[in-house]
């Protein structure tokens, strides 16, 4: 399949899902699974792009470009996707339609570039990475975030069954990647270096943990406290902050 086509696929496959994409999100199931990925991906974000100018790769509805508005001195999302671009629009947030292997924006427009749960699904690894350290400024930072094979996320998703994202169509639809964090610093832009990481959903051994009493609250508490220890390299998603040369 060329890079086209792969394209066009993660496209149809997030128009399809985006009128179901928030059912377990925003306010739907507080507290829970993916309230608490959320909380602590745009907690790093705040730690580096705090009054600053950011961009999100790969917004989606903007449910983190929001909280990201909220801290930031400007906030603008970049999404494939227009069926996911609506919701964020409907929000009021600035996003604008393109992909994170082409950013619409010009050298050192931003502070911080950030993108969760997207570069999994991008083949290109490589040239999205060197995309959002070209659009940031000397000294800034790129907080890209890979799914983490060694970890019980990445158990479930290769022994569990698939989740169904519309009536027809399940996640075996969407090409998805798995990187080693040890691995990840092979794919560091020429120009920037490693310099922090977060691990998220660490101990946490299924999603549905999170909804028992006391456990759940327990779990939460836990993930807050290991995500930036040593344990992080075992996080289902494994963020890693890369600083631009200045
Ligand atoms: C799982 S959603 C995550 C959305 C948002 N970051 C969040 O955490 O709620 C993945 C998003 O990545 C977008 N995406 C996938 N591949 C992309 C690409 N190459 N360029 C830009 N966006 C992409 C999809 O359209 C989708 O909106």
């Amino acid at each position: 399949m060329g890079e086209r086509e792969h394209l066009d696929e993660t496209r149809a496959y997030y128009d399809e899902f985006a009128p179901r994409y928030e059912a377990r999100r925003d306010g739907h199931d507080p507290g829970g699974y993916h309230d608490m990925l959320d909380d602590l991906e745009v907690g790093f974000v705040e730690r580096f792009g705090k009054g600053l100018d950011v961009l999100e790769v790969g917004c989606g509805t903007g449910l983190l470009l929001r909280r990201i508005q909220a801290f930031a001195r400007s906030a603008k999302g970049v999404d494939l996707s227009p069926g996911m671009l609506e919701r964020a629009r409907a929000r009021g947030l600035s996003v604008v339609e393109g992909s994170a292997t082409s950013l619409p924006f010009p050298d050192a427009s931003f502070d911080v570039s950030c993108s969760f749960k997207v570069l999994a699904h991008v083949r290109e690894i490589r040239t999205a990475l060197s995309e959002m350290a070209r659009v940031v400024r000397p000294s800034g930072y790129v907080l890209a975030e890979f799914y983490n094979p060694v970890s019980f996320r990445g158990l479930a998703k290769r022994l569990g069954p698939r989740g169904a994202i519309s009536d027809r169509t399940d996640e075996s639809a969407v090409y998805t990647r798995f990187d080693l964090p040890w691995r990840v610093r092979s794919l560091v832009p020429r120009g920037t270096r490693l310099v922090a990481s977060r691990g998220v959903r660490i101990v946490t051994p299924f999603a549905g943990a999170l909804r028992v009493p006391l456990v759940g609250a327990a779990l939460r508490r836990a993930e807050h406290l290991v995500c930036d220890s040593p344990l992080r390299y075992l996080g289902g998603f494994w963020i890693a902050a890369l600083q631009k040369d200045g």
